[in-house]
């Protein structure tokens, strides 16, 4: 697993933004959506393109177009939804598929409620948006049912990170194409399985 944590003075701002408690949702949604522009420049870096001639006004040249097949985004439900349009912003010709999954308050084990990703994924890049890489469980569980069906290449955009969630993705999926994007390595969870300092619970606070 790679890791990288975008450091730029324009992702903190946005950041510190919606760590604070008194940022409302429509706030919230707005910045999250910003913030995942900027982090889906730097997680794009690799994006599979090929080579095309392209004639100018003046000369012909050479360019470069997205490889196909076409990279794939997929939000992890509920949070990761607020994150699609700001991805969408950079790859307007993704396509998307769609994970549902709810992490349980006490066990903090993650159940899958909601798959809609096409069957074969061969040769694919997928994305994956999800705010919060806590303990890790929700990341690992869906980045296990990309690569099952053939992704090749994942990257994870999260806002925030634990170091528990990139060790846990780091040793769960031992040697799988995986790269953790993030805007901050955050300190620790917490006894619930919050990330500190955090931002709270992205879902509430994103749709309440
Ligand atoms: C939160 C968050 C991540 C997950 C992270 O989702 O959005 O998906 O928990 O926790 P983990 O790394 O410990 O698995 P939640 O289950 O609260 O669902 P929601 O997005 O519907 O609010």
């Amino acid at each position: 697993m790679r890791i990288h944590v975008v450091d730029h003075p324009l992702v903190a701002h946005k950041l510190t933004t919606l760590r604070d408690e008194r940022t409302d949702s429509p706030t919230f949604r707005r910045l999250a959506d910003e913030l995942v522009t900027l982090l889906a420049y730097e997680a794009t870096r690799d994006v599979r393109t090929e080579q095309v001639d392209v004639r100018t006004p003046v000369a012909q040249t050479t360019g470069v177009r997205l490889a196909r097949p076409k990279p794939l985004i997929v939000p992890i439900l509920r949070a990761g939804l607020g994150m699609l349009d700001g991805m969408m912003r950079v790859l307007p010709t993704a396509e998307a598929g769609f994970l549902g999954l709810i992490r349980d308050e006490e066990t903090l084990q993650p159940s899958t409620y909601a798959n809609r990703l096409p069957e074969d994924l061969s040769g694919r890049q997928v994305y994956v948006l999800d705010p919060m890489l806590a303990t890790g469980g929700t990341l690992v569980a869906a980045i296990r049912e990309l690569i099952r069906r053939g992704a090749d290449d994942v990257t994870a955009i999260c806002l925030l990170a634990a170091p528990e969630g990139t060790e846990a993705v780091e040793h769960d999926l031992a040697g799988a194409p995986v790269t953790v994007v993030t805007a901050a390595m955050d300190e620790r969870l917490n006894d619930a399985g919050y990330i500190v300092p955090g931002l709270g619970d992205a879902g509430d606070r994103m749709y309440g």
